[in-house]
């Protein structure tokens, strides 16, 4: 085993007003294949892994760039991780929802339609990913919608903000394991067809996922999934029918479209977008897809609605703003609303 050598790392940071010089002699077996994580309270994270480098960071769960230099992914550290949340879930929380819904951009009060019996903030949960986007402020909430026992994901991380893709998805993953058979994934997403306008819904009738990593790639958890997961019946039919009539029931337009999962964070090009269209993308955005493989690879029944924040880039001349997009959304949040609580209520009867 070759020993790592013996590293002088000066910590030179402004906040560091002490300016400490740390020694660090470890054998590489000892530090694993883990980055090893020196905090120093008030001030930064700092993060040296086994090629020797040396970087620091805010946050000390920011460490997407490491795991992006490995050769593969460790999946017996992503399992791993996952049961250690899900023990902190059983530790914490006295309750197994039914059904399991991702909040997208616009959907940040819709908490206020729930029954909460409690709430687990992100930051609670050892390793779980927490998340950067204003507006993304993360908190499972746990309660009743109607009679039917839901988990809302008040926030969601994005690969774009650096995390392995395997993060990503544990939040998909463990609300699984809590009990969820039901998966309600929404978004907002640039409109790619023509008929469509800002302030659209989509019900997400397929997806293009061939342009974010697959979350499934390295050796397979069994205890989670088969190793070749079938993509033909991602989005459950029967929830797209409850969807639909409680769409039609409440006069809310909603119309049916593939969604493109992208990595952003840049928007795409006009030309990306022409591509798009020519492979029968509907809508494009940054997440849910990679969520819809990890939890049909655990057999979750899906389903999803996109709100149409925008037309997507070159489809009008005005550049694209995250801001145009959170204000769409929060201006199509009262129907988007009234369509998930209500579906939801009708998921209940799928639930015994
Ligand atoms: N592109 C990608 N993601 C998005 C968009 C878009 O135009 N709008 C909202 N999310």
């Amino acid at each position: 085993m070759a020993e790592w050598s013996a590293s002088l790392f000066k910590i030179n940071n402004t906040c560091n007003a002490k300016g400490i010089d740390i020694i660090y002699e470890k054998k590489r077996d000892i530090i694993e294949d883990l980055s090893f994580f020196i905090s120093i309270p008030f001030l930064k994270w700092y993060t040296i892994d086994i090629d020797g480098e040396f970087s620091s960071s805010d946050r000390p769960w920011s460490y997407g760039h490491y795991y992006e230099k490995r050769k593969g992914v460790d999946m017996s550290k992503v399992y791993e991780k996952l049961l250690k949340c899900y023990e902190c879930y059983q530790e914490k929380i006295d309750f197994k929802p039914d059904v399991a819904v991702v909040l997208g951009s616009g959907l940040g009060n819709f908490a206020k339609v729930v029954d909460v019996k409690a709430e687990l903030p992100y930051a609670e949960i050892e390793g779980f990913p927490v998340s950067t986007v204003p507006g993304h402020a993360g908190k499972f909430i746990f309660g009743y919608i109607g009679d039917v026992a839901v988990v809302l994901m008040q926030g969601r991380v994005h690969y774009y903000e650096g995390y392995p893709i395997t993060d990503v998805v544990l939040p998909a993953r463990l609300m699984k394991m809590m009990g969820a058979k039901i998966l309600f994934l929404t978004n907002a997403s640039g409109g790619i067809r023509p008929d469509f306008h800002a302030g659209a819904l989509m019900l997400i009738k397929d997806h293009i996922s061939c342009f974010a990593p697959n979350p499934l790639i390295g050796p397979n958890i069994d205890e989670l999934g088969t190793r070749f997961p079938d993509m033909t019946h991602v989005y459950d039919e029967d929830l797209q029918q409850i969807i639909m009539s409680v769409a039609k029931e409440n006069n809310i337009e909603l119309f049916e479209g593939v969604y493109a999962q992208l990595t952003g964070p840049s928007f795409e090009s006009p030309a990306e977008i022409r591509m798009l269209q020519t492979l029968g993308a509907s809508a494009v955005g940054m997440s849910t897809v990679v969520e819809a493989i990890a939890a049909n690879h655990m057999g979750m029944k899906i389903c999803g609605v996109s709100c149409v924040s925008n037309l997507a880039a070159g489809m009008n001349s005005a550049p694209l703003t995250h801001e145009e997009v959170q204000e769409a959304a929060n201006a199509v949040a009262p129907k988007f609303e009234k369509l998930l609580r209500e579906s939801i209520i009708k998921f209940g009867a799928l639930c015994n």
